[in-house]
């Protein structure tokens, strides 16, 4: 359950909720002996516990033994303000002794000989660098800061071995020394991971300075690094010990990447959250230019998060595939990756809004939005300053990357399209007919958009394009 205690702040647990589909454990055919890890400050060999005690090596009749243990999941998000202002202690805070999962002091601590491993994207650190080292000054932490240039080019086990042994160099205290990262989601991406891997996992406290990482990197368990030219192939699943966000970060941040950001936000609105969609359709001109720094963006962004979680809690090792949270990820990775080998780069956002642009065409093609709600669609996209399509585009493009996608799900397409704004439901039938109709609406679109109207496509279906989609 997502419980909301006091503060702003999110507490995950990794459970049930009811009416979702649960994976289903394994079951041994077999099973003589069962081991059930269970968590207890003093090790007994009780009787019973593991199924030998029990028995007793006399009565071991089979080699088959099998062991049920639970990883528990908790960790926090809190929307903090002034991080690192001197008289906050929220970053203070450190790790609870033999804590199991791993849980951040509630109380803020200021015992003598603290230490703290901070990894900070390289742009941040020339932005924030000094303030984070004279906040930990202030409070007599011993601090050592690692800038790297942790950027999509860079996003590779290099990265992770340059973390791991700088942590071995500071001679860290996995037991009670968390790591810091601070950056957008490649830094935490990439320093969980190297978390993960240092000694088999080392408390990390993840702070987001973008908009995509607030609302999306940061929120889950994920960790990854690209490998072999793909992206994210390599990675772990692994709570950080606490996520604070501290929104007055993306003052700083560039109108191209909130918009990529706000595109994961349009995500949960359009499939889950019909006040959000609201919000952003009312504030998404002012959120972009004001750096989400109006009340309105507090609103977004705790909606987004609390989307996300809902949609993650339950299914923190993705083992159920139909995921909504999935939506304008099925053409999008194709996408990306020819914009990338095209030089044109498109940011994750950026190439996930053209996926959303095309499905919500999709989806208005089979009945499953009206024409006003798709219109309503395209015009927060706009507002949002997100594009509509890429010179890559194309039917071919569109339909290997399904094809992709589909095997990735295990065979089935599993496609999330729109049911009306803030609702969603799955199809497995996508043609290719469809995808090029599709697709060449949205290019029609694009083009009177731009400025350069293709007046041939417009004249097949004028009702379709008579979007009108002043700001
Ligand atoms: N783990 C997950 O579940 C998950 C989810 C979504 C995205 N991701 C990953 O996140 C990455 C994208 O994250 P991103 O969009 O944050 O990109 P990013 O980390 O590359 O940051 C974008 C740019 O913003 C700069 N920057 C960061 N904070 C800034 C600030 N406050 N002011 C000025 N500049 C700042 C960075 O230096 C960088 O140039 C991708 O690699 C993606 O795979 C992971
Ligand atoms: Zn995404």
């Amino acid at each position: 359950m997502i419980s909301r205690p006091p503060h702003r702040m999110v507490q995950l647990n990794a459970g049930s909720r009811p009416n979702r589909p649960r994976p289903q454990a394994a079951v041994a055919e077999h099973t003589e002996h069962s081991i059930s890890a269970a968590v207890s400050p003093t090790h007994h060999n009780q009787p019973g516990l593991n199924g030998l005690s029990a028995c007793g090596t006399s009565g071991l009749t089979t080699g088959v033994f099998q062991i049920n243990a639970v990883q528990p999941v908790r960790y926090v998000i809190e929307e903090v303000s002034g991080l690192f202002d001197v008289r906050n202690e929220t970053m203070l805070r450190g790790v609870v002794p033999d804590s199991f999962p791993c849980q951040p002091t509630v109380l803020p601590v200021h015992t003598p000989g603290q230490r703290r491993f901070v990894v900070m994207d390289d742009n941040v650190y020339r932005i924030y660098g000094h303030r984070v080292q004279s906040y930990f000054a202030t409070h007599g932490v011993e601090c050592r800061i690692l800038p790297l240039p942790t950027n999509e080019a860079n996003k590779s086990f290099d990265l992770v071995f340059e973390i791991a042994r700088q942590m071995e160099d500071f001679k860290l205290n996995r037991r009670k020394e968390p790591i810091v990262a601070i950056g957008g989601g490649v830094c935490l991406d990439v320093t969980g991971l190297a978390a993960n891997l240092y000694r088999r996992n080392t408390p990390v406290i993840k702070v987001p300075t973008t908009l995509m990482a607030a609302v999306d990197a940061s929120v889950g368990i994920k960790t990854a690094v690209n490998f072999d030219n793909r992206k994210n192939k390599m990675g772990t699943y692994c709570p950080p010990l606490a996520v604070f966000i501290d929104r007055s970060f993306l003052r700083t941040l560039d109108q191209r990447n909130l918009s990529n950001g706000a595109a994961e936000m349009l995500k949960m609105a359009c499939i889950k959250d019909a006040p959000l969609f609201e919000v952003l359709e009312a504030h998404g001109k002012e959120l972009i230019a004001r750096h989400f720094q109006s009340p309105a963006a507090s609103v977004a962004m705790r909606r987004s998060i609390q989307g996300m979680l809902e949609e993650l809690e339950y299914n923190l090792w993705e083992h159920v595939l139909c995921r909504v949270v999935d939506y304008g990820h099925a053409f999008s990775p194709e996408i990306e990756m020819a914009a990338l080998a095209h030089g044109d780069e498109l940011l994750h956002g950026e190439a996930v809004n053209i996926d959303m642009a095309l499905t919500t065409q999709l989806a208005y093609d089979r009945g499953l939005v009206s024409l006003e709600e798709r219109n309503r669609v395209y015009r927060v996209m706009k507002r949002l300053q997100l594009p509509f399509w890429h010179p890559v585009c194309c039917t071919q493009l569109f339909c290997k990357g399904l094809l992709d996608t589909t095997k990735a799900r295990d065979g089935l397409q599993r496609v999330p399209l729109m049911a009306g704004i803030g609702a969603a439901t799955f199809v497995n039938d996508l043609t290719r007919e469809e995808i090029a109709a599709a697709a060449a609406q949205l290019h029609a679109l694009a083009e009177a958009e731009s400025g350069a109207v293709a007046s041939n496509i417009v004249a097949t279906r004028p009702a379709s394009l008579d979007l009108a989609l002043a700001t």
